[in-house]
């Protein structure tokens, strides 16, 4: 596996790699998460590239930027496990080099839910991964449907500036009890990680409602609530949304997505579900 810190240095080793490569843009701290990203495209590309960088303009001034976890030798180990052959692990000169002053901005998918509560986090995301893209010329990147707006902004993106690349989701890895794997999830004290179980059974709960034929959007929302609020959690939003557009919907008659965000003592979590009605 090759390690490249510098552009010059990713150059040459692109320039090595047979093709197609698939690309996975992490911020590091590997989890089984990222590890599936990883297996995934390995069993579709010839090569496979994880970029590892914690980008700063993505975080809020207020937010954890500083004490995000940084387990460079550990996650270089990971990658190599599960067969990645090209590490890009850029200190933040070589992706915004003196006088950089490109942002990119998506309307559209980014403007609700964590674009409300994180304002300007999704430039941020777009802007790196724009640039990341750049750089690495994938055929394909890999994406958590964790972050699921995050996913449709960079789908959205990608449609948008006519990017060559194909844009590849896939499904959150959970621990056994439905937690969703993040790398935040360190933060969680035990008790902490106890409670932070309702977000994912109140998506799961709203899931099986429609499943059985609960269309009520409203009514699925209250329910969410009633089920994370009882268990001490603070609510930023949970809602019904439209899969793509990420705008509310008021009757599920087609898929749509439940997506959720609580704060659990000073950790932030999000998480987020399909919601499949039944056939007419
Ligand atoms: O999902 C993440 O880890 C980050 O938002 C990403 C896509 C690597 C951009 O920094």
């Amino acid at each position: 596996m090759i390690v490249a810190r510098t552009r010059a240095e990713l150059e040459t080793a692109l320039a090595r790699l047979p093709r197609p490569l698939g690309a996975v843009p992490t911020m590091g701290a590997l989890h089984a998460g990222h590890l599936s990203l990883a297996r995934c495209a390995r069993a579709e590309n010839a090569s496979v590239a994880l970029t590892i960088f914690v980008n700063p303009t993505q975080f809020l001034p207020h937010e954890d930027f500083e004490r995000y976890p940084r387990p460079l030798a550990q996650d270089l180990a990971l990658a190599e496990e599960v067969g990645v052959d090209l590490v890009f692990a850029p200190p933040v000169e070589e992706v915004y080099p003196p006088g950089f002053a490109t942002t990119v901005s998506v309307a559209g998918p980014s403007q609700r839910w964590e674009g409300v509560c994180r304002p300007g986090h999704f430039t941020g995301v777009a802007t790196v991964v724009t640039r990341l893209l750049n750089l690495l010329r994938p055929e394909r990147a890999y994406f958590g449907e964790k972050d699921y707006q995050q996913l449709q902004v960079v789908r959205r993106l990608v449609s948008d500036l006519a990017l060559p690349v194909e844009i590849v989701g896939c499904p959150t890895v959970r621990d056994p009890d439905g937690l969703a794997l993040s790398s935040r999830n360190v933060y969680l004290s035990p008790e902490e990680r106890q409670q932070a179980l309702a977000l994912s059974r109140a998506l799961f709960t709203a899931a099986e409602r429609v499943a059985v034929g609960e269309r009520d959007a409203r009514a699925l929302e209250a329910l969410m609530h009633q089920h994370v609020t009882a268990a001490g959690l603070e609510v930023d939003y949970l809602a019904v949304v439209d899969p793509v557009s990420l705008e509310p919907v008021s009757e599920i008659r087609h898929p749509a997505r439940a997506l959720g965000a609580v704060r659990v003592g000073t950790v932030r979590l999000i998480d987020n579900v399909a919601l499949v009605p039944p056939p007419p």
